[in-house]
């Protein structure tokens, strides 16, 4: 079943039921101010920070699901109604909710009255924009009364759920005219207040949330409201609210436009005060003109379209099948800006209080994003580096307001260094900008120990190098990329966290997993090295490449497919010989990315394995047999029910590795056919079961071994987004972008005639056409650039500023 559909010239999800099986949410905000807001109106919103800045309060894990956000009651005669259907949850005549490209527009209507919501935070602004359009419908003159509605957070989210006992006592607000000021802490040592304004007088207010929703109501039905009444009280403690009333009449065909804004200021120490505890309203003040007209909003709207114009501008394909091009053009693209500017901090499975920026996950976030904001994707491979220590271990987290390394979460996730070669790799391909290589980048962000970027890739490499186990292969320390592996953990302890507990120092257990990492980007190293004129390091670390390759196929085969580690006494994982877990994806994924053994055929058995056993209706699980018991030796893995995230669920994130796999070895069928398993767009039919938005990827569906196989979780941030963009670009359409220019080498369902791309590369457009018409799945038989027969797949770099046709003609 469907809840809505897809509008692809307006590139937006329109959700025509508000009863969607979870709240379908949408994110607001491009650089420092962000909002998340559900399809129903619920969510939060915060200043770079979801921790440290909350602005507004949001309840996870509710009861009902999804309460509080910021709510606008429109009370017409007794029927009280929300534009977005919740919280009164009365039945609406209309409603629909638009999720575009950083903006949501809700729109509702109830007895000839349609009200329609538009929320978007200007570009370089630190505040948002409701714009709420009243339109009386009916024949005869409407008399309404609405209230706005937010729930101020003080400020520190994690502290504001727990510290009652001070925090009742400490809320702060000022009102003046339309604007209502929220001020907790202010006379102390913060420096930032917020603000709720509406452009047009009031005839009321609230700020105390127990008097406006009386102690025993719920959001549904608010005293003040119900009565159609507000309070005019002002919030001293307890819970500081903002709600403004207006009354509003229009005659029958008339309409009206309130601008609400939701703003966040920060004053220098010496200007914090207008008067004694009064505040600094003139940079607030200065804010609300800004966008204080209907025709200054729609400019700021148009403005924000042009920028999304441009950014999803820099590729775009056109296939037989809407499903992909909507993906790629829109939605897959657009939740890789998200996960740039969200990591894995605040969704609506993420609280926004555990999780800053991940060293692993912001670097392969970066494969997703890099050619839509390459100056951007160059700051935060540097601040990631700065977080690195000098032996080329890592902080496993940093906190986004400090960029500092977060010493809680801990280190020694082996794994993470290799990936920041991924994210400088691929941003030098995108730009050609080699000079990133040469910036002086601190180690745990201490300047007296600078050294060049270029040796934070050299220490990344021999971190691994100097790492490696009994069998020659790289140790595992805390975990590779699977955070649940853990095998020098062995905790017998509920309050231990698998992530930091390592109760055994072994140097025995070892990663396959880690092993192909460093055979893809030990090999990406030896090329760059190469490419600036560094021969002899290259040399030197290619014989470190050559010297793994061995160790995986002398010590990592286990006949039909790749092992996943040895474990802390020496014993293999994942291997025939194990009666649960006997085969895991990640190390087939990364083994035949790397074409560990691909002469010897290898690959391509590991590839039927991973159909065989660990494919099913929905995606690639990760593991098979799943875990039924603890495994001490095994950690957090094993503690998941089976078919859940790390046992035996479809960890998406992981599923294009085995896509790039198939492409290695040419199979275009099967490759696209794991693409279209898990691509949201493709199981839009099937939203009853999958629960969670069909217009992102999610981390997690549950895999065969589960109680309701295909049910999806944690939507939104996860590697996912950027792997698999990356595959479908790079590996099954094919281009990929390289020093020297762009490789076109696609592997494709044989049954396509082709398809087309535009893609911006360093300045200039490339028209590209790839024809089919021997109906194969790989192989480019001739490339033509701007009618010229070029040798080999590479299309030498063109002109800046003009565009170039490509033909590419496989068979
Ligand atoms: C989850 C992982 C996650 C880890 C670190 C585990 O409980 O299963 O997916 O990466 O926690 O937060
Ligand atoms: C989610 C984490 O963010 C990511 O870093 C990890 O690789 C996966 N879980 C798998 O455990």
């Amino acid at each position: 079943m469907k809840y809505g559909f897809f509008d692809d010239a307006n590139r937006e999800y329109v959700i025509t039921n508000p009863k969607t099986p979870y709240p379908w949410i949408n994110y607001l905000g491009n650089e420092d101010f962000f909002s998340l807001v559900s399809n129903t109106g619920g969510g939060y919103t915060f200043y770079k920070d979801a921790k440290f800045r909350r602005l507004t309060r949001y309840r996870y894990n509710n009861v009902p699901t999804d309460d509080g956000g910021k709510y606008f009651y429109i009370k017409d005669g007794e029927t009280v109604w929300n534009p977005g259907w919740k919280p009164c949850k009365t039945s609406l005549d209309k409603y629909e909710c638009h999720h575009g490209m950083s903006y949501t527009k809700i729109i509702g209507a109830k007895n000839g009255v349609e009200a329609e919501v538009l929320q978007f935070v200007p570009l370089g602004f630190w505040g948002e924009i409701l714009k709420v359009s009243l339109k009386n419908e009916s024949k005869e003159t409407k008399k309404l009364k609405l209230f706005s509605f937010i729930e101020w957070c003080l400020w520190n989210a994690s502290d504001d759920m727990e510290n009652f006992q001070r925090n009742f006592s400490t809320g702060e607000v000022e009102i003046e005219g339309s604007v209502i000021y929220h001020k907790t802490e202010f006379k102390e040592r913060r420096n930032h207040y917020a603000f709720y304004s509406v452009n047009t007088p009031i005839q009321g207010y609230d700020t105390d949330r127990e008097s406006f929703i009386g102690l025993y109501n719920g959001f549904d039905c608010p005293d003040a409201v119900m009565e159609g009444k507000p309070r005019n009280t002002e919030a001293h403690g307890w819970s500081p609210i903002a709600s403004h009333y207006i009354e509003v009449e229009l005659a029958p065909g008339a309409s009206k436009d309130f601008i609400f804004m939701l703003g966040y200021v920060e004053v220098a120490p010496e200007e914090k005060w207008e008067s004694k505890l009064v505040i600094n309203k003139k940079p607030a003040k200065a804010m609300i003109a800004k966008y204080d007209t209907v025709e200054k909003v729609q400019a700021a709207f148009n403005e924000l379209r042009s920028y999304w114009d441009n950014l999803l501008g820099k590729i775009t394909i056109k296939s037989n099948d809407e499903r992909l091009d909507r993906m790629v053009n829109i939605w897959n693209q657009y939740q890789c800006m998200i996960t740039f500017n969200m990591s894995r901090s605040a969704s609506f499975f993420e609280s926004g209080i555990g999780r800053g920026m991940g060293f692993r996950d912001s670097n392969q976030d970066l494969i997703g994003f890099v050619h839509q904001i390459p100056a951007r994707a160059r700051e935060r491979i540097l601040d990631i580096a700065a977080t690195q220590f000098e032996d080329g271990s890592c902080y496993h987290q940093y906190q986004p307001l400090t960029k500092k390394g977060n010493s809680a979460i801990g280190g020694d996730f082996n794994d993470d260094p290799l990936w920041l070669i991924l994210s400088t790799t691929e941003y030098i391909k995108e730009t050609g900008d080699f000079s990133i290589l040469d910036e002086m980048v601190p180690f745990d962000n201490d300047e007296s120990k600078a050294k060049t970027h270029f040796e934070h890739l050299k220490i990344s490499f021999y971190h691994v190098v100097n790492n490696l186990g009994p069998h020659n292969l790289p140790l595992i320390g805390r975990a590779d990329w699977n955070d649940c592996l853990n095998l020098n953990c062995f905790s017998n302890d509920p309050n231990e966290s698998f992530q930091t507990t390592g109760n055994k120092k072994g140097r025995t257990a070892e990663s396959l997993m880690i092993a192909g990492l460093f055979v893809i980007y030990g090999k990406e190293f030896v090329k760059l090295c190469k490419q600036i004129g560094k021969n002899d390091e290259a040399a030197e670390a290619q014989k470190h490449v050559d010297n793994m390759i061995e160790a995986v196929k002398k010590d990592g085969w286990d006949g039909e497919w790749y092992l996943r580690a040895y474990d802390y006494f020496g014993r293999k994982v994942g291997s025939n010989e194990n009666e649960e877990g006997k085969i895991f994806i990640e190390s087939q994924g990364w083994c035949t990315m790397a074409e560990i053994g691909k002469e010897e055929g290898l690959c391509q058995k590991a590839l039927d394995s991973v159909k065989e056993r660990l494919d099913c209706k929905y995606g690639i699980v990760l593991n098979n047999p799943a875990f039924t018991k603890y495994y001490i030796e095994y950690g957090e893995i094993s503690t998941y029910p089976a078919g859940y995230k790390e046992n035996a669920g479809i960890f998406c994130h992981n599923n294009p590795w085995i896509m790039i796999g198939e492409t290695m070895i040419g199979r275009g069928d099967r490759a696209y056919e794991y693409y279209t398993k898990i691509a949201p767009s493709f199981l839009e039919d099937i939203s009853d079961l999958h629960k969670v938005e069909p217009y992102v990827y999610c981390q997690m569906i549950a895999g065969k071994d589960a109680y309701r196989p295909g049910e999806a979780k944690n939507s939104w941030l996860s590697g996912t987004a950027a792997w698999n963009f990356y595959a479908i670009i790079q590996y099954i359409l094919g281009l990929k972008p390289d020093y020297d220019g762009i490789s076109i080498n696609p592997c494709i369902p044989k049954a396509w005639d082709g398809f087309t791309m535009i893609r911006q590369f360093r300045g200039a457009t490339y028209n590209i056409t790839v024809k089919n018409p021997n109906h194969v799945s790989k192989g480019v038989k001739q490339l033509i650039v701007n009618g010229k027969q070029v040798d080999g797949i590479v299309v030498p770099m063109q002109e800046a500023g003009k565009t170039h046709t490509v033909e590419v003609i496989m068979g």
